[in-house]
């Protein structure tokens, strides 16, 4: 049977995918194994700024030695770059054998084995957003058994001007609510204590189905299923946000007080040009009701500099955000044009050194209100579950139900297990602790 590699770059729902896919191969009876000697390589990528792509270009060139010696490995790639530019990828290099979109991954494996069998090529990709054809199977093999995501909805019909999500995920539609609580049961049942709930905007589940169930009803489902004990979810969208989220994670303690509430810019003008459905001050009416419900919560948000037009004020409008706002963490982005989104065709593009001297100075700012943040957690105890050891240092690396990263010593046999730490110090991306119990 066939050795096969995965290559994962890109968000929870490539991670997600990916998952989907390794477990599916190992039912037939492939096996991982090293880039060097597999059989098949499987790229599962993304495509939402130009360097996500860039990388995945220049590793495909570095296969053509290999491949003219052994006519290996067959390359598989799936997911949004494929969507996007994986006919391209396969006009270039031979060794691309199969492309698959992210709605086509149920089609994956039987291509892959024909590519493999028989050497055929296969485009899995076709102009209908709609089209889904689902992987079915748990995701159950994962990097962390006692972690698993789950897909509550595909696609994404929000159309920020940025965007390339719509395009290369298709058109918003939930996935039945029985069919995410087997899921999750079978997670729970192979080992699976921290559920996190995947959508591009999980705010709006539900409002495609029939029965009138929103996505406070699905958590509070999900939350009541035994052998969940932590549950997350993200992202989660300013005005789509309803109150009655907040109200079933106060309900239940295993939700964990975690959220993810992109602003992407702090200028009415720049969200307004970036099809953004909220102004600032409605954009603050979420964050309040989140706060007052939850004083405890983990705040973060994501942010893109340098979006087509942004003036010097209205950069100075994210910082003030920034700093009104003081989130947890921010994913910060330079804004990066993709093709066939209408931002891509607005005038006024920002020269690459003014977007990256701005994404510095969010940066700095940034790091200092997190470190801030961090600094005043000292001395606190919290619960933790351990992931494993940490890249560096002789630290394991843990997270608190607030999503922060916790380094602790000497905590080495306890790797998925919840334990007590207590806070000693902190930086602006990590706590540092010691295991109480
Ligand atoms: N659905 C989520 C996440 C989408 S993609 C949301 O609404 O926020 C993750 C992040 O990538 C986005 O939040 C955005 O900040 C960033 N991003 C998306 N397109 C981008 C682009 N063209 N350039 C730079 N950053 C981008
Ligand atoms: Fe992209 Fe906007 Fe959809 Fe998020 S909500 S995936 S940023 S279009
Ligand atoms: Fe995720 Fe990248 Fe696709 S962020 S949805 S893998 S374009």
């Amino acid at each position: 049977m066939y050795g096969f590699a995965m290559k994962v770059y890109g968000c929870q729902m490539n991670q997600y995918d990916a998952s989907k896919i390794q477990t599916a191969l190992t039912a037939l009876g492939w096996h991982e194994t090293d880039e060097e000697t597999a059989d098949a390589v499987i790229f599962v990528a993304c495509s939402i700024r130009d360097k996500a792509e860039h990388k995945v270009w220049s590793e495909l060139g570095r296969y053509a030695e290999r491949w003219q010696a052994e006519g290996k490995p067959a390359v598989a790639v799936t997911s949004c770059i494929a969507q996007n530019v994986g006919t391209e990828m396969a006009g270039r290099f031979p060794w691309v054998r199969v492309v698959s979109g992210p709605r086509h991954i149920g089609d994956l494996p039987a291509a892959l084995s024909d590519a493999l069998d028989n050497g055929n090529r296969h485009t899995l990709l076709d102009d209908d957003p709609r089209a889904v054809r689902e992987l079915d199977v748990p995701p159950s093999v994962r990097s962390f058994q006692w972690k698993a995501s789950v897909t509550i909805s595909h696609g994404c019909d929000n159309f920020c001007t940025y965007c390339i999500v719509p395009y290369v995920r298709g058109r918003f539609a939930s996935r039945p609510a029985e069919e995410i609580l087997a899921e999750v049961r079978s997670l729970v049942a192979g080992g699976a204590k921290e559920i996190t709930l995947l959508g591009q905007n999980v705010d709006t589940w539900g409002l495609d189905c029939p029965g009138g169930m929103r996505f406070a009803d699905l958590l509070e489902l999900v939350a009541r299923e035994p052998g969940v004990e932590w549950l997350r979810f993200m992202t989660s969208y300013p005005t789509d946000f309803t109150v009655d989220v907040v109200e079933t994670m106060v309900r239940h303690s295993n939700i964990c007080p975690s959220i993810n509430l992109p602003i992407q810019a702090g200028s009415e003008r720049v969200l307004r040009a970036m099809n953004r459905r909220y102004s600032l001050e409605e954009y603050a009416d979420t964050m309040k009701l989140i706060r007052d419900g939850l004083p405890e919560v983990g705040l973060t948000s994501d942010l893109i500099v340098g979006f087509p037009g942004e003036t010097e004020e209205e950069f100075q409008c994210s910082l003030a955000a920034l700093e009104r706002f003081r989130f947890d963490m921010v994913h910060t982005a330079a804004y990066s044009p993709r093709q066939g989104t209408p931002a891509a065709k607005m005038k006024n593009q920002i020269p690459a050194a003014v977007k990256e001297r701005r994404l510095n100075e969010v940066n700095d700012l940034q790091t200092s209100i997190a470190r801030q943040i961090n600094q005043s957690l000292v001395g606190r105890t919290y619960k933790v579950l351990v992931d494993g050891p940490a890249p560096k240092g002789d630290y394991m690396e843990a997270r608190t139900a607030t999503d922060k990263v916790v380094l602790l010593k000497g905590a080495g046999a306890s790797f998925g297990q919840f334990v007590t730490a207590k806070i000693d110090s902190a930086e602006s991306w990590c706590l540092k602790g010691t295991v109480l119990r």
